[in-house]
């Protein structure tokens, strides 16, 4: 059964990227269960490359605001808590757990090919942070994505000694609604082509 008009407005119209948060907690739980339904989303060869880490403590979000451009400092300073989401740079390394048919043939050739295996990576993880996105919207929290920083000193300052590369900074909590309007979307005849 296709889900209800009202999930989908939920889920996919109402919700907008926030900058600022009420100051109700955000649960250990609840950050599970938004990797719980993030998991589920598809992968190249189910490798599921996103790897997350949850900022809470106020040292470490001075930290990573600090790499932050001037603009994103404050709300990363004052979010419940921030997502450093990165892609393994290793997945492959997993085929056997993650894909035990196709490990035999498969993990060869993206060892082989560091090239590959990093555009297959990055790829996949980035699709999983539109999973991620669209899982914390599904718990009634608020999700601001940002970039705007040093994601290659955030790589280093948090992730190096994991072989994982940073690629989105992700603000948590239950959203403050922006009071700009919101900017418009391309329409289907604009983007779209059936050939
Ligand atoms: C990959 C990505 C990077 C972004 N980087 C920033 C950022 O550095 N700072 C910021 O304030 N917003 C950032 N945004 C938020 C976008 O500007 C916002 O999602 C978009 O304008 C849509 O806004 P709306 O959901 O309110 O319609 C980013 C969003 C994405 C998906």
């Amino acid at each position: 059964m296709a889900p209800s008009a009202s999930a989908r407005e939920e889920l996919f119209i109402t919700p907008r990227t926030v900058s600022h948060f009420t100051n109700q907690e955000v649960t250990d739980e609840m950050l599970r269960e938004i990797y719980n339904l993030t998991k589920m989303g598809p992968t190249a060869f189910n490798s599921q490359p996103l790897r997350i880490t949850w900022v809470r403590s106020a040292e470490a979000r001075q930290r990573l605001a600090a790499h932050m451009v001037d603009s994103n400092q404050a709300k990363t300073i004052a979010a419940p808590v921030t997502a450093i989401l990165g892609f393994d740079r290793s997945w492959f390394q997993r085929f056997g757990e993650f894909n035990p048919r196709s490990a035999p043939n498969m993990q060869p050739m993206f060892e082989g090919n560091p090239e590959a295996a990093e555009g297959a990576g990055a790829l996949s993880a980035h699709l999983q942070a539109g999973y991620f996105i669209t899982a914390v919207r599904a718990l009634g929290l608020d999700a601001g994505p940002m970039t705007g920083g040093d994601l290659a000193a955030i790589t280093t300052e948090f992730l190096a000694d994991k072989n994982q590369q940073a690629f989105l900074i992700v603000n948590l909590g239950y959203g403050i609604e922006p009071s700009y309007p919101r900017n418009s979307r391309f329409e289907f005849e604009d983007v779209t082509e059936t050939i």
